[in-house]
């Protein structure tokens, strides 16, 4: 009998992954589900072939460091890879995968409901309601802006960014996108090109960020770059959290020069930002953007596939290094 290669599993999976996983592996979990210190994640690690983590886990440069020999790959159940010190893993042999594809459609749903959320005011109208203080109404009453028509931004024209931008068609909006390079004719579907960010910028009505963190990207949106957007736009993001500078988004919700903010992802997770979480024109989100039934279990399968094939012999398909 072969031996199968041990796995494990920090965070709680959905059943139908964790039955497919016990087939070809022997799956140590983490029975309380909770989000491991350094220290126990690089115990937890000692003894394993490979490790399928969400992004709460943070393999910095010295826990990989700390990783035994034997580990070989990092699954992640996930699509960015920020909590992943890439070069380190690299530098270590450690194969790393991600999960893209099976995500987009869901965090497109996020970016609409964020869209959406922060243009027609829903926290402030769903709180009212909820603590009894809507006891009024008049013609100017909880008055947002309308989306229909207006143009959306698309900073990181991916995967997500690409279905995000078919969502937003569906609502009529005019698609604008700035990507490190120009997509075809089949997949711009119409859509402008900007050759730079800040000319994105200042036609976006609602700019939505589908780019990835890293040192580039960080604090990309900062004061001088939401000062480029028009009058009373509106920032989505459902990205991550570190591409935006929260003090200047903060001060241009204040001002009333940004209309309002939809956000799923924030610097600090969990927890968010208590700031942004004072003004009313924010929509938060506790960073939810793939978290339907459907493509949690999808994004289990693909990690799981991507092991199968390391196991096997084969490259996986969703391979970083
Ligand atoms: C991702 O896959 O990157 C999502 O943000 C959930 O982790």
């Amino acid at each position: 009998m072969t031996t199968k290669p041990t796995l494990l599993i920090p965070r709680k999976l959905a059943d139908a992954v964790l039955d497919r996983a016990r087939d070809s592996y022997d799956v140590i979990l983490n029975a309380d589900d909770h989000v491991l210190t350094r220290d126990e994640l690089i115990a937890a690690c000692q003894n394993v072939d490979a490790v399928l983590p969400c992004h709460s886990e943070h393999f910095s440069a010295d826990v990989i460091a700390a990783l035994p020999d034997r580990l070989r790959i990092i699954a992640n159940h996930s699509v960015g890879v920020d909590h992943v010190d890439l070069p380190a893993a690299k530098a270590r042999g450690i194969v790393v995968t991600n999960t893209p594809d099976v995500l987009s459609d869901a965090t497109a749903e996020i970016a609409m409901l964020c869209m959406l959320g922060a243009a027609r005011r829903g926290s402030e109208g769903d709180r009212m309601v909820r603590e009894g203080r809507w006891n009024f109404w008049s013609p100017s009453f909880m008055v947002g802006r309308q989306v229909t028509g207006r143009r959306f931004g698309v900073l990181g024209m991916g995967r997500v960014g690409q279905i995000t931008a078919d969502r937003a068609r569906g609502f009529g909006m005019e698609i604008h996108y700035h990507n490190r390079s120009r997509l075809s004719p089949d997949k711009e579907k119409g859509a402008v090109f900007h050759d730079t960010i800040d000319s994105l910028l200042a036609v976006s009505d609602v700019l939505s960020l589908h780019c990835p963190a890293s040192a580039d990207t960080t604090g990309l949106i900062n004061a001088r770059t939401l000062a480029l957007l028009p009058e009373r736009a509106i920032l989505v993001n459902t990205a991550r959290g570190a591409l935006v500078d929260e003090d200047a988004l903060v001060a241009a919700l204040t001002s009333g020069r940004l209309f309002a903010a939809g956000l799923d992802v924030f610097r600090t997770e969990p927890g968010g930002n208590t700031a942004l979480a004072q003004l009313d024109n924010v929509f938060m989100l506790p960073h939810i953007g793939s978290a339907t039934f459907e493509t949690r279990d999808a994004m289990g399968f693909r990690a799981l596939d991507n092991l199968d094939s390391f196991f096997a012999g084969a490259a996986p398909l969703d391979r970083l290094v």
